[in-house]
């Protein structure tokens, strides 16, 4: 460390945050030194587990034989739910999700088994010799399906404002559908992984890829019969999680626990990708009923929609997914008079889950799905219909489920990226182009997001976290909140580096873990650095308050006009250096380290009445896609995208840019070519990248321009930044809906095309197919 020669700085010009800086592990990651949970050296002893999974979508099991998987090579032990010690289920809400099948299987790919063995490849090999026998019962696969046969995992949500039967009655026009909008294989790098290592007296250390080591240290705890103090849950980083990993980890946590307990050994469980994809919930697809009434300028007068998830066999996150989504519907506009209805299908499928956004882009594209087709039947341009249902400031502010907005900023940001994007003269030179071009169609769409942030359960908005200041003035930091790539410890570091007047690289962070900070959140909601960042801002108060006192007490003057900056404390006209001034308090006995905690204030969520005030504030954006369309094989090319993004007072404006971009990127993913096919047995067919298409780098567009928004957090978030995590993955609609312009033009724009999402090609010509029938 290189205090002394560290460059004096004015107290006004000295600051960690708000600024550019790279991702604190960048290096590690491009070095390949960053270590994961697979990289951590195995202890002697480590025993690898495969698990055996169902090949039935829905059965009654016969029998179990177990005897050829004992056979195969190298294989120590099988178990299946009569060896979990506790209790069999890894459900983070609703106890209905069983780790291992229990007399029924209700998906293929379902856990019935774990094998251990000498090696992963054995493991893996043995859990196929099973020979099980199944009575087959009748499986229940789509959200139709489900709805039909009124199949659900919770009950029905209801959100009502206002009188939509009479705002029907008053509504000129009325435009009225079905849309179907596909799920998401979350696709993070690093797949699920866990390494359960035994300790003394009952204890379990879990080292796992999850973005919620409390949940998988209470899921492990209760799997194994014991209390949450045996339990350790450690990790340093994902390779991302995308919110795969928020309560799917839990399986492989558990799994490897009793496999570890059972056999005393150390036992690391890690998921091949197909078993992965096979096994692991994914974003709900949503099947769609609409009917919106609007008057003559396209003013939204009624709004009634029925969303129908596929929740897949277990109520797993499908409940905070489908609020979401109904909180979300409204997006950025004001709609008087709605209903709104979700329905959490029961399917013989995986268990879906967590995915960006959760909920918030299923309920959000469903209106703009609808607005492209008001601004199509009264051939206007749809930027003009969106901005004329856009929130007010004052008045048309109350959300449906009654938050007020203080904070839009939406018709600011949007008119600032409709210059900047040049979308009139675009949507012009379009035009032309489509003209005089029979085969390739150009598209152009703006898009608008308003996101709220907070976990709509009040109770998860906390955070703690621990400032440890050591004796040479170096500084450890640990927090609740997990890193998937998504930058939230750089993020702290900033944070705890501005409080102490000190540089990045004299604050590390250490691995999420149960053991120093307890009962965390998940890290989720787009909250991480929110919540951790505050707490973290707390601790480190705690210990700079202390400093100063003492060093008021060393050299006179006033604690409160005490300084910290550019790696020193200035007190009473004298300048220490930060590692001497540390070295006397602690020979003073002055305690040099503190924990730290945050509680969002002003939150309220009434389940019942799906009413409050469920978010601290709102993310807005807005984006502007051109696509170019081939009409004859249904491909198609992002050429523009200019992306604007309310990051608030960003903490860092080169990790949130990243961020923006890469949502925009998995979000038209999502949108275009990612498409989870079942087979009508209900086996997933595109369980591996073959056959699986996540976005490559030769999709994303060659004209990317994204800017962060000049704002300021009316909240008092930390240093009044606003969440980034997820709300971008919205704005990657102006794709879908840019295709749908492109498709639209083949009927001269007087045919709304009925696509649905993923629109791949095929899902494009059959688009042009029905517009060309119409037209
Ligand atoms: N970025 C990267 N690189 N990897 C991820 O797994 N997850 C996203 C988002 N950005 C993710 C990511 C999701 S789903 C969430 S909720 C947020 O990061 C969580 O982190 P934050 O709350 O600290 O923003
Ligand atoms: Mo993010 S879906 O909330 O993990």
């Amino acid at each position: 460390m290189n205090y002394p020669g560290t460059p004096e700085l004015s107290a006004a010009a000295w600051t960690a945050v708000g600024v550019a800086r790279p991702h604190e592990s960048a290096e590690l990651h491009v070095l390949g030194q960053a270590a994961y949970t697979d990289d951590i050296p195995e202890v002697q002893g480590t025993l690898h587990a495969a698990l055996g999974l169902s090949s039935k979508a829905h059965a009654k099991i016969v029998s179990v034989d177990l005897a050829p998987v004992r056979a195969m090579p190298g294989v120590v032990d099988v178990y299946t739910v009569a060896d979990i010690p506790g209790t069999n289920d890894c459900g983070p809400i609703i106890h209905d999700d069983p780790i291992l099948a229990d007399g029924i299987v209700q998906y293929v790919g379902q856990p019935i088994f774990i094998v251990v063995a000498d090696s992963h490849t054995n493991a893996r090999r043995a859990a196929r010799k099973a020979v099980i026998e199944y009575e087959e019962l009748t499986p229940i696969l789509t959200p139709q399906e489900a709805k039909a046969a009124q199949s659900y995992v919770l009950p029905p949500l209801h959100l009502k404002r206002g009188d939509c039967q009479a705002a029907f009655e008053r509504a000129p026009h009325v435009v009225k559908g079905q849309l179907f909008v596909g799920g998401q294989e979350q696709f993070y790098l690093e797949g699920q992984i866990a390494y359960a290592i035994p300790k003394e007296n009952k204890g379990m250390l879990v080292q796992c890829s999850t973005q919620h080591p409390s949940e998988m240290q209470h899921v492990v705890a209760h799997a194994l019969g014991r209390h949450s103090h045996h339990v350790t849950v450690e990790c340093r980083r994902m390779g991302g999680g995308f919110g795969g990993k928020e309560s799917q980890s839990a399986l492989w946590a558990a799994s490897a626990a009793i496999a570890a307990a059972k056999s005393g050994r150390p036992v690391k469980l890690r998921a091949d990708r197909d078993d992965d994809m096979m096994v692991t919930g994914k974003r709900h697809c949503f099947y769609y009923e609409y009917e919106v009434g609007y008057d003559d300028s396209g003013k939204i007068l009624a709004a009634k929609v029925d969303m129908t998830l596929r929740a897949g066999f277990s109520a797993d996150l499908s409940g905070p997914v489908a609020t979401r989504a109904v909180c979300h519907f409204d997006n950025a506009y004001y709609l008087s008079d709605v209903d709104i209805r979700a329905g959490c299908g029961k399917t013989n499928t995986q268990s879906n889950t967590a995915f960006r956004g959760f909920g918030g882009p299923q309920g959000a594209i469903a209106i703009e799905y609808v607005i492209d087709e008001i601004a199509r039947n009264l051939g206007r341009d749809p930027l003009d219909i969106r901005r004329q249902n856009f929130y007010g400031k004052e008045e048309r502010n109350q959300t449906p489920y009654g938050q007020v907005i203080v904070d839009n900023v939406i018709g600011e940001l949007t008119a600032e990226l409709e210059q900047s994007s040049e979308y009139r003269a675009r949507r012009k030179a379009i035009d032309d182009f489509n003209r005089s071009s029979p085969v390739l169609k150009k598209g152009l769409a703006l898009t608008p997001v308003k996101f709220g942030i907070a976990f709509n359960v009040t109770h998860l908005n906390q955070a703690g976290a621990l400032v440890h200041v050591y004796v040479d003035g170096s500084v450890l930091v640990n927090h609740g909140g997990t890193e998937m790539g998504q930058g939230i410890n750089t993020k702290v570091m900033q944070v705890v580096a501005h409080e102490l007047g000190l540089d990045l690289e004299h604050v590390r962070i250490t691995a999420t873990d149960t053991s120093k900070v307890a009962n965390t959140s998940a890290t989720a909601a787009s909250t991480g650095a929110d919540l951790n960042g505050k707490a973290a801002q707390d601790a480190a108060r705690k210990v700079r308050q202390r400093l100063a006192d003492f060093a008021a007490k060393l050299h006179g003057g006033e604690a409160s006009g005490v300084q910290f900056h550019s790696n020193a404390v200035h007190v009473n006209g004298q300048s220490i250096p930060f590692p001497d001034l540390v070295q006397k308090a602690y020979l003073a006995r002055v305690q040099l380290w503190s924990d730290g905690f945050y509680a969002t204030p002003g939150l309220s969520w009434d389940p019942k009445t799906m009413s409050g005030h469920p978010f601290s504030y709102y993310a807005y954006g807005a984006a502007v896609s051109e696509v170019v369309v081939d009409t004859l094989t249904g491909e198609w090319k992002l050429l523009r995208a200019d992306a604007l993004y309310d990051a608030g007072q960003s903490l860092n404006p080169a990790i949130d840019i990243g961020q923006v971009e890469g949502a925009f990127i998995q979000g038209m993913g999502w949108l275009t070519t990612e498409q989870l096919w079942w087979n009508k047995a209900g086996r997933l067919m595109t369980h591996a990248p073959s056959t699986y298409k996540i976005p490559g780098i030769s999709d994303c567009p060659e004209d990317f321009r994204v800017r962060l928004f000049e704002n300021r957090n009316v909240e008092d978030s930390i240093h009044r930044s606003k969440a980034v995590g997820e709300p971008p993955l919205l704005l990657p609609f102006s794709v879908f809906f840019a295709i749908r312009d492109a498709i639209s033009s083949v009927g001269g724009h007087k045919v709304n095309p009925p696509l649905n999402a993923p629109a791949t090609s095929e899902e494009i010509l059959r688009a042009i197919a029905a517009v060309e029938a119409a037209s």
